[in-house]
Parts: structure tokens; sequence; C-alpha cells
């Protein structure tokens, strides 16, 4: 067998695209709920007033990073899509939902809390109906066996924060959230075991995701520094609630090879994968990385830390690491090498893989490389906590989905998974594979692009009753998960 007994079998969401009721049950706004949707190569717009009471747009680019001008605060404007508003309306489907997760066989759910949804204006004051709504789904997810994973911050904070704070730059952000950290740590501390801090922590930028106005290297890097703090303040907070506890991160990997065996190619890998690798060296290892100081000082970044942080980097290192995985990429010296579409950024194409049909490349193996080089670099369990096939899924005339190409997919990525657990020892945690059930997608605001196993009815113009349907590949999971992975 290659999977352990108590493997973590399940799927994934977050709230922002799956969750809805965004004004229900005293829920205050988040940055994401004045962004609308977009499309593929057609940005999602962040609708903004100045301090002059102007109104204006931004464009997001192609993942969440999009900046509005200082001073902006976030506004709705009246008559305009915003696809976070409903979502795939888990709020008002919850029951109906984690019934087909336990159909499946889910063994774990991994989601995120909506910050907004237990303090809405980010800071101390608690929303009781917002607690309860998480109450009921983790019930609910219980009464199945389903273990919940906890995504604490995916993608999104409190409006007000992004507004009046700037977001993740300014400091009093991390007792902000550490307030709402400890509330849902206590609350749920014998509901929940496992958590993650914050989602793909390596690719977090701009206003939609951490409330910044400038994407300057020192506005950047000074915010991630307030970030590390939180998320080792949380650990360490978390770890003394319960010490059963199991905390992660959570990055975006997408490992890079050197497009050919050019020594300058083969540095440039490195330099990619090193962006990615400075998250984890600080969230595991508990301190900034030499590479990583080096490159501050030619880029003239000074982090203002305060007496204490670098111990506590230290003192709150994670017990496992998350990660999203999708696509690999390469690099080159050659400009004009041609790109593709990737998970939040342009990437070079790589000549001996396929692309979807968002552009993002297809490489199985690619994760078993990255399972290996992160188990040998880090030496603490690995848990995939995304991995799927975005495509346009149609509804045949006979009522069904024949998603065979997303079975394909995940097939050959549970495969690339058994053989990093067979031959490369590689301690894996679980998989979730990304959008369980149809969500809006977070690049491109689509629902056109979906991910499930399960077809939701909602469309980008807004239409749709939110039925749900048993897509092929339902069926087919169910089987991987009943036989532990052995039959694909
Ligand atoms: C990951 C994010 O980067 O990729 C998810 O954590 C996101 O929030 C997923 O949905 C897939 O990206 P997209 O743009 O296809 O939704």
């Amino acid at each position: 067998m290659s999977f352990s007994k108590d493997f973590l079998w399940g799927g994934a969401v977050a709230g922002n695209q799956y969750e809805g009721g965004y004004q229900d049950g005293g829920r205050g706004l988040s940055t994401l709920d004045a962004v609308t949707g977009g499309g593929y190569k057609k940005p999602r717009m962040i609708t903004y007033k100045t301090k002059d009471g102007e109104f204006g747009e931004a464009p997001i680019d192609s993942s969440m990073t999009g900046n509005i001008p200082e001073g902006a605060v976030g506004y709705i404007k009246p008559d305009t899509f915003y696809p976070s508003h409903m979502a795939t309306d888990f709020y008002h489907h919850y029951k109906e939902d984690i019934a087909l997760f336990a159909e499946m066989g889910f063994r774990c759910f991994r989601m995120s809390i909506s910050w907004s949804r237990i303090c809405p204006n980010g800071m101390y004051e608690v929303n009781e109906e917002g607690l309860k709504f998480y109450d009921d789904v983790f019930d609910e997810l219980l009464k199945y066996n389903i273990q919940p994973v906890v995504t604490i911050d995916h993608f999104e904070m409190p409006l007000y924060l992004a507004d009046h704070y700037d977001g993740w730059a300014s400091r009093e952000v991390i007792d902000f959230f550490i307030f709402y950290a400890e509330t849902i740590m206590k609350r749920y501390k014998d509901k929940v075991k496992y958590w993650m801090t914050f989602n793909e922590i390596n690719v977090l930028s701009g206003w939609c995701q951490i409330g910044i106005h400038s994407n300057d290297p020192q506005t950047l890097y000074q915010a991630h520094h307030h970030i590390f703090v939180a998320s080792a303040k949380a650990v360490e907070l978390g770890h003394k609630i319960n010490p059963d506890f199991k905390i992660g991160m959570m990055a975006a990997v997408i490992p890079s090879y050197p497009m050919t065996c050019r020594p300058e190619e083969v540095l440039e890998s490195i330099q990619f994968n090193r962006a990615r690798e400075f998250y984890m060296d600080v969230q595991v290892k508990g301190y900034y990385p030499s590479y990583k100081l080096k490159e501050f000082e030619r880029l003239g970044v000074k982090i203002r830390m305060e007496e204490g942080d670098l111990e506590q980097l230290g003192r709150g290192t994670v017990d496992y690491i998350g990660f999203s995985y999708y696509m690999s990429t390469v690099s080159t010296i050659n400009p004009d090498a041609e790109q593709t579409e990737g998970n939040q950024f342009m990437a070079f194409k790589n000549p001996y893989l396929e692309t979807s049909d968002w552009g993002w490349t297809v490489d199985p193996m690619g994760l078993r490389i990255a399972l290996c080089q992160i188990y040998d670099r880090y030496h603490v369990p690995l848990f995939i906590v995304e991995n799927g096939l975005g495509a346009a899924d149609e509804i045949s005339p006979d009522g069904t989905v024949c998603d065979d190409y997303r079975i394909g997919y995940i097939k050959s990525h549970i495969e690339a998974m058994k053989q990093a657990v067979e031959y490369d020892g590689v301690e894996l945690m679980g998989y979730t594979p990304w959008g369980c059930i149809d969500i809006v997608s977070a690049g491109t605001g689509e629902m056109k692009k979906r991910y499930g196993f399960i077809y939701v009815e909602r469309y980008d113009d807004g239409t749709g009753d939110f039925s749900r349907r048993k897509k092929k590949s339902f069926d087919w999971y169910k089987n991987v998960i009943a036989t532990n992975g052995e039959v694909l």
C-alpha cells in the first residue's frame, strides 16, 4: 500500500470563491467583494472611490495582485456583478454539499474562514452569528467523520483594514489578525485539528490579497514581514490552545526547470525556485536566509523589525508544509522564448509538455520532483492541499458531465504522488484536489473555468439556480478514496 491508512483524502475550496452570503449573518465586507468578474485574458477590476470621491476601476493582473491609488477605498458599484457576493452559495447549501462530499468518502475538507464574517471590520468586534455559521459547518462535517482543514486567511482581508490601515503594510494589523486567529482557534479547538495560516504566502501581494496600495519591494517585503510574524505568533498560540493542533504553512509550488543545461539558465532556475523557498525557509526553519538578506541589500529594502521579531519566527515554526501544485515552468535567459499563461504569472513554455485550455503547463512528474525537493530540504510532513484542472465543462443533453480530461489529470498526479511515497520515501499527509465542487476562479473571476467533481449551475452572466449535479469524476474519485488510491 502506498498511502497510509489515515491518509487525508478530500477536497479544497476558499471562502471568497465558494461561500457567498456576503451580507448575511452580520458579515462585514472584504476586499474581494469589490472585485468584478473578468474572463480569460480579460482582467478582473477593482472598483474604488478616491479621496476626492471619484469612482475608478483598476485591473488586477493575471492573479489577484492589482493595486488602487493611495487613499482610495474599495467601493461596490450598483448594477455591477461581483462573483464573490454569492459565489456558489455554500452559505445556503452547506448541508447538501457536505452530504455529497461524504458520499465521495472525503476524510477531510479544506476551507477558509472569512475574517470579516468573524470580525466585520477586521478589528476587535466579534460577530457571534458568523462564529455560529462555522460551528454548524464543522458539526456537519464531523457528523460524517470529515476532518475540517482550515485556512485562516485565503487571499482576502476585511475591507476596512485595507481602506484604513493600508492592509498588511501596517504593523497594527498583526494584532488584529492575532485577535481573529485566537478567537477562532479557541472557539473551534475541539472541532478543528488541521490549520494553515496564510494561503500561498509566497505570492501574496497587492490590494485584493493583502490590502496594500503599492507593490514596491519595500512595502511588499515589510508587509510580508508582518505576515511572517503574525503567522509565527498564531502557530505558537495555537499550540498553546490545543497541543494536538497541526498547523501548517501554505505555498504555491511551481517548480522551474532550466530551459537548457547552460549554467546561466541553471542559475536562473535556482533563483526562480528560491523566491518560493524563502517563504518555506522562514516558516519551517524559522529565520531569514542569507540569500534573501543579500537581495534586500541589493534592492535597498530595509525591514523595520521590533525587538523579539526574529525570536518569534523561531518559536512559531510550522508542523507541516501544505502546498498547491498545478504546473511547472522553465527558466531561460532568452527573452524571446515562447510564453504561456500560468498560475499567478506568465510562464515560459516547456516544449515537452502540453498546456490546459487556460494555458497552464500540465506536468505530473513535476509533482514528484517537487515532493522530493521539498521533503529532502525540510523533512517535515507534506500535504498537497490544491491540485486540479480548470476546464470548461459542458452538461450533455442527457444531463451528464463527462469530464474524462479531469480524471486523466488527477489520475496522473496521484500516480506521481504514489511514486514519491513508495520510491522516494516522502511523508505525505493527504491530498485535497482544488475546487472539489465548482467555485469562482480566483485568477479570472469566471465560473466557466471549473475544477469540481460536482457541477454547480451558476454562470458568468449571474444566471443559474445553484443546483448541484455529480460529474463523471465524482464516482471515479469516490472509488479512488474507497481503495485508498490503489484503483485509479
Ligand atoms: C491557487 C489559489 O493559486 O490557484 C486558489 O490558492 C485558486 O485560490 C487556484 O483558485 C486556481 O486558480 P484559478 O485562477 O484557476 O482559480
